[in-house]
């Protein structure tokens, strides 16, 4: 899944769970209706079945992913994890007591309070940091496989690059030595800013001798990114 794909996925589930919110507050928190409270109702049953069906698709790929990372989660992700389990938790019980166990209903609002904000946390843990580091210009590899993907771009480099470049030093072997590459201000041979758009420039159109890597699919090059890095 692209970070897009996943971005559109948070928006719609936050999107969702304001909308219930709204539906309800409006419902049973102001004193004179500005809606039709039937529409209300109906509006916020039929968006909780919607958030409740979403939430398990999107549970369904987070879990596919969290597995094929293959090793311990960070601590942001294991966050993340738990507030959604949480939520999904809660979420449960108030649907139970809703069609099963009315005597217990004066809780529904505080446990559907619970749902809201933690679905909020979940998606900040996730989406939330994603979005802060886009805004200051870093590319994250989605899904804290960080050390899996650093070591796929360093597979990469080594079957498509090392033969000219130097990972460890700064001198030129057939291209410059990229040690530190993303420590620097320019690009050795084109001078531009060291940006991950200029870096894709030069493998898509080099500015010079390097052969082009036309057909780079975006997760090398993502892994490729995360390894250069960290040289
Ligand atoms: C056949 C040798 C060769 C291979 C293979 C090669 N490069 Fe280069 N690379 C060069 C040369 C020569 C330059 C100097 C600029 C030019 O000729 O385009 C260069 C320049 C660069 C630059 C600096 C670009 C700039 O604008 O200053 C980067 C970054 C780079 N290469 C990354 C890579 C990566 C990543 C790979 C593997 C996917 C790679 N190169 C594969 C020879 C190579």
């Amino acid at each position: 899944m692209t970070f897009w794909t996943k971005s559109i996925l948070a928006l719609v589930l936050t999107g969702s769970a304001f909308l219930g919110l709204f539906a309800i507050l409006e419902l049973l928190g102001r004193k004179e209706k500005r809606f039709n409270p039937r529409t209300l109702r109906t509006i916020h049953r039929v968006n909780g079945y919607f958030f409740f069906v979403f939430y398990l698709f999107i549970s369904y790929y987070c879990l596919k992913i969290m597995r094929g990372a293959g090793e311990e989660l960070s601590a942001r992700a294991s966050l993340h994890g738990l507030l959604a389990v949480a939520a999904f938790f809660i979420l449960c019980v108030k649907i139970l007591i809703l069609r099963s166990y009315r005597q217990y209903f004066s809780m529904v609002p505080t446990l559907g309070l619970g749902v809201f904000v933690l679905t909020l946390c979940t998606t900040a843990t996730s989406a939330g940091y994603y979005f802060t580091m886009r805004g200051a210009g870093v590319v994250v590899p989605t899904v804290d496989s960080g050390e899996k993907l650093v070591r796929k771009g360093a597979e990469y480099f080594a079957k498509n690059c090392l033969d000219c470049h130097y990972v460890d030093r700064t001198q030129s072997k057939i291209g410059p030595g990229l040690k530190g590459l993303f420590e620097r201000k320019t690009l050795p041979a084109s001078g531009r800013p060291v940006t991950e758009e200029n870096i894709l420039e030069q493998l898509k159109n080099p500015v010079n001798v390097m052969p082009a890597y036309p057909d780079l699919t975006e997760e090398a090059f993502l892994a490729l990114m995360a390894y250069l890095k960290n040289i």
